[in-house]
């Protein structure tokens, strides 16, 4: 047998900002690849919706409402894995957010909110998540869903621009210290796709031409285009790859001009 396994059956994956968007997407992606689901959001309507979708593939699922923000709160989200006898084999850091000011209207509340949500939870979770994989002796994967914007500069978004470009350099430095307990950590940098994040920005004609002005396939992603890269990160086919982003970009990281 010369062909990895790409299937995640006996998995199961805990993936942030699971409710909706990209992380739904995965989510659902994930199921159809046979793993079962632990799904965190703040909106848990979000999160009981994309649970009944998930056993409707005959996957499990188990919605945990969580603000990602909190260590408490990621404490509480671990505790609750044990006690209801989980297992977490892959942890998706996909939860995140964005507040496009430009650089000298940014206040300090806004710099926190966007650093916290996309940087600081990021952290706190592979550590939670990096702690269990190394007690229960299995190793496991981390996949953080970073951003093109952390890679190559756009015209505005300089914070989010900062907690993305610093998810890549956490993925390499954590595949770096976990890469002997087995435990292996990526990263998919996306470009535009269309989410409740970017709905609105992506309504914007003139915005939309300028993006694919410089996407060689000349369109926006297409959610279920993120799975196959999600999933392939999440599974055997992948075990020597570790610290490593993947852009999922159309091919926009590719030039310059
Ligand atoms: N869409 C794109 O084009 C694009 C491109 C590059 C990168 N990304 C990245 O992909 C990820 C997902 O983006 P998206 O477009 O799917 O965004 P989205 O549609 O706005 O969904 C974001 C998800 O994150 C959750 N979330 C936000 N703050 C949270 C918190 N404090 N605690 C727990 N969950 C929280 C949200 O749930 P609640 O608000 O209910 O908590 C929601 O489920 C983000 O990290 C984003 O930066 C997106």
């Amino acid at each position: 047998m010369y062909l990895p396994s790409f299937d995640l059956k006996n998995k199961t994956a805990l993936i942030t900002g699971a409710g909706r968007g990209i992380g739904r997407a995965l989510a659902l992606g994930y199921a159809e690849a046979g793993a079962d689901v632990i799904l965190l959001s703040r909106t848990e309507d979000e999160l009981q919706a994309v649970a009944e979708e998930i056993r409707a593939k005959g996957r499990k699922a188990y919605p945990l409402p969580a603000d990602v923000t909190s260590t408490e709160s990621i404490k509480n989200v671990f505790a609750e894995i044990e006690s209801q006898q989980l297992n977490v084999d892959i942890l998706i850091n996909n939860a995140g957010m964005n507040i496009r000011s430009k650089a000298l209207d940014v206040t300090e509340s806004e710099w926190e909110t966007i650093v916290n949500t996309n940087m600081k939870s990021a952290f706190f979770m592979s550590q939670k998540a990096a702690e269990w994989m190394k007690k229960n002796g299995k190793g496991g994967r981390i996949i953080n869903i970073s951003s093109v914007a952390g890679k190559t500069a756009l015209r505005t978004g300089v914070v989010y621009a900062q907690t993305k470009a610093a998810m890549i350099q956490m993925t390499k430095v954590l595949a770096f210290e976990w890469g002997q307990d087995n435990i292996q950590v990526n990263s998919i940098g996306p470009w535009y796709f269309e989410t409740p994040l970017t709905e609105k920005i992506l309504q914007d004609k003139a915005y939309v031409a300028d993006i694919l002005a410089v996407t060689p396939l000349k369109r926006i992603g297409q959610l279920p285009e993120l799975v196959g890269p999600a999933v392939f990160l999440g599974s055997d086919a992948a075990s020597y790859i570790t610290g490593q982003t993947l852009f999922v970009d159309g091919g926009m990281t590719i030039h310059g001009f």
